[in-house]
């Protein structure tokens, strides 16, 4: 028997890659399958809770009884999660959000002139979603990610006090993308703890039922 842990709780999740358009028929995206997010929807709508899944392009099925908003651009996802953000309790920040987009995106299809012709991209940055939502006045729970290749202990710590959230959850190691197993790393006020690798739906579920725990001392 699991015990309803977010009964009666609202939660709201990004999950996947976004994708910045170049010209119509290009873009600049990455390798986040969604997998990890989506698997955190399901095990949260499980233990009770109304979820909102704001999605980049993925291949993935909704995940049961959870509500779904396809976007494709991090400035899309920032709106759609703005839209939405009120009245959560919960707000986990799992998409691989594009840090720049191209400023000058054609609006036609780039042509190859010649030989020797290359496009000039410009970049601008995007909105940081997580430290937008965490620096609103009646904020959500705020749980973050990160994907460090290296010194994730001291990153990780570093990373949750800069993002100024109570929760941050790294992934071991930089080989998760893509992939059905993870290992994940906590890190929060206390110090940090480390989940064992495990497919990722079990990673989720045991993650719901940290935060839901964390959500349940904390004054936010
Ligand atoms: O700083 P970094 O990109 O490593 O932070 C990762 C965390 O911030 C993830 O939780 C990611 O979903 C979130 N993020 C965001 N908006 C961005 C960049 C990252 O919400 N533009």
């Amino acid at each position: 028997f699991q015990p309803k842990l977010l009964a009666g709780r609202r939660v709201l999740l990004t999950a996947g890659p976004t994708f910045e358009p170049i010209d119509p028929v290009r873009g600049i995206t990455n390798l986040s399958s969604g997998k990890m997010g989506y698997a955190i929807a399901r095990a949260a709508r499980e233990a009770g809770a109304e979820v909102t899944l704001v999605s980049g392009p993925t291949a993935l099925e909704t995940p049961y009884g959870v509500r779904r908003v396809d976007v494709q651009t991090a400035q899309q996802m920032h709106d759609a999660v703005m839209g939405n953000v009120t009245g959560q309790d919960l707000f986990v920040a799992v998409a691989a959000v594009a840090d720049w987009r191209v400023a000058n995106a054609s609006t036609q299809k780039l042509k190859k002139q010649n030989e020797q012709d290359t496009p000039e991209l410009q970049f601008v940055q995007n909105p940081d979603i997580l430290a937008t939502v965490a620096a609103l006045p009646q904020r959500p729970y705020c749980v973050g990610f990160a994907a460090e290749s290296e010194n994730l202990e001291q990153y990780g710590t570093a990373k949750r006090i800069r993002k100024n959230i109570p929760l941050l959850v790294g992934n071991i190691g930089h080989q998760t993308f893509g992939r059905d197993d993870n290992s994940l790393m906590l890190f929060d006020d206390q110090g940090h703890s480390a989940l064992p690798r495990a497919d990722k739906q079990t990673l989720a579920r045991q993650l719901i039922r940290e935060i839901a725990r964390r959500m349940a001392q904390s004054p936010d």
